[in-house]
């Protein structure tokens, strides 16, 4: 199904209100937002209104047992001033897959792209131009049915945020291989993008901030010897000339960034290996000297450049420049497509206006 959705417009635009020059991450959230509800088994009639508070109870379903899944994705402006929406298809898919693991009703991908680009449309002066930014798209399920018991909800609902937003890090950041706390486990919602994943992760990494560190970098719950990913984004390490990123397991979210960049690397003549990365391997690559850059790739994040990386108490610095060659290229290649300023031969820019 592909409907019509009715719009209605905000009186008071806050477009004026906000500084296009400074745009710090999830500050600032678009005028309109998209509402549909999911009743009687079935998506109902999707609206775009004003954004601003809605009323729930707090005895709703989501608050208590935590089904709720989300996506991010971002819309950027083109040279030529038109808007593409980055591989919103691949979004989809995922969005789905988190809604079946969390026993959350399935959405149809024609009916979810339908309604992003409704929204994105009527926010299109929203989409910034200048490099780095973009308009971030938060779509987000949640379990609305007024319950205390334990139960799978029969209600639910469907809401679509945006904001322009900037770079989520500003410098290249310090992480830490997190040895006693655990993101997921093998058979858990790793995978999944579902809330209780990010609220399980506050925790540790506050502990990490407070030992000067600005993300935690996860390893797998059988004995913290492997790399699973890095708390905002997946992780991908240089060595020995190699581009090595964990290869996917039930508890590692499937990037899309992660998976763009490894085609990109692949079309470069990059050798690129998906498979398990010790600590181990990664501590005797710091220091032998193979390891040459480190960095996360995430749709908030980007390519986010790793500077250090501590295990067990020490700190390992990558080399200088931190933003190294292989992360620079993939970097520009990325964004040359989606600014429409290399061609888009996977076909991943969906462009609206
Ligand atoms: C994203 O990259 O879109 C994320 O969802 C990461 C974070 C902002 C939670």
């Amino acid at each position: 199904m592909a409907p019509s959705i009715p719009v209605t417009r905000t009186g008071k635009s806050r477009l004026s209100e906000t500084d296009f020059n400074r745009l710090e991450f999830g500050k600032y959230i678009s005028d309109h937002m998209l509402l549909c509800a999911w009743k009687e088994g079935a998506w109902q009639q999707p609206e775009i209104v004003p954004y601003g508070p809605v009323s729930f109870t707090p005895a709703m379903l989501a608050l208590h047992y935590g089904q709720a899944v989300f996506e991010g994705m971002k819309a950027y402006r083109m040279a030529d001033g038109r808007i593409t929406i980055f591989r919103p298809d691949m979004h989809a898919e995922r969005f789905n897959r988190s809604l079946q693991r969390m026993a959350m009703p399935p959405m149809d991908n024609e009916f979810f792209l339908t309604c992003l680009r409704a929204l994105v449309e009527a926010d299109k002066e929203w989409v910034p131009a200048h490099e780095g930014s973009a308009l971030y798209i938060r779509p987000v399920v949640f379990a609305t049915e007024q319950r205390l018991g334990l139960k799978v909800s029969d209600e639910y609902l469907f809401v679509i945020l945006t904001g322009p937003v900037g770079p989520y890090f500003n410098k290249p950041i310090k992480v830490k291989v997190e040895e006693t706390y655990v993101r997921a486990a093998e058979g858990g919602t790793g995978f999944a993008k579902c809330a209780g994943n990010y609220g399980g992760a506050f925790y540790p990494t506050l502990r990490a901030r407070k030992e000067g560190y600005d993300q935690v970098l996860w390893t797998d719950a059988c004995g913290h010897q492997y790399i699973d990913e890095s708390g905002a984004m997946n992780v991908m390490f240089v060595i020995n000339n190699r581009l090595i990123t964990p290869a996917l397991t039930s508890a590692i979210l499937d990037g899309v960034t992660r998976h763009t960049l490894l085609t990109l690397a692949r079309e470069m003549g990059i050798a690129v290996e998906e498979r398990k990365i010790s600590v181990k391997e990664l501590k005797d690559a710091f220091e032998r000297g193979l390891i040459t850059e480190a960095f996360g790739a995430g749709t908030a994040a980007v390519v986010a450049t790793i500077a250090a990386i501590g295990i067990g108490g020490t700190d390992y610095y990558l080399p200088e420049p931190h933003a190294g060659p292989v992360q620079e290229r993939l970097r520009r290649q990325l964004h040359d497509i989606r600014r429409g300023h290399a061609p888009d031969i996977y076909g991943w820019n969906y462009i609206i206006a």
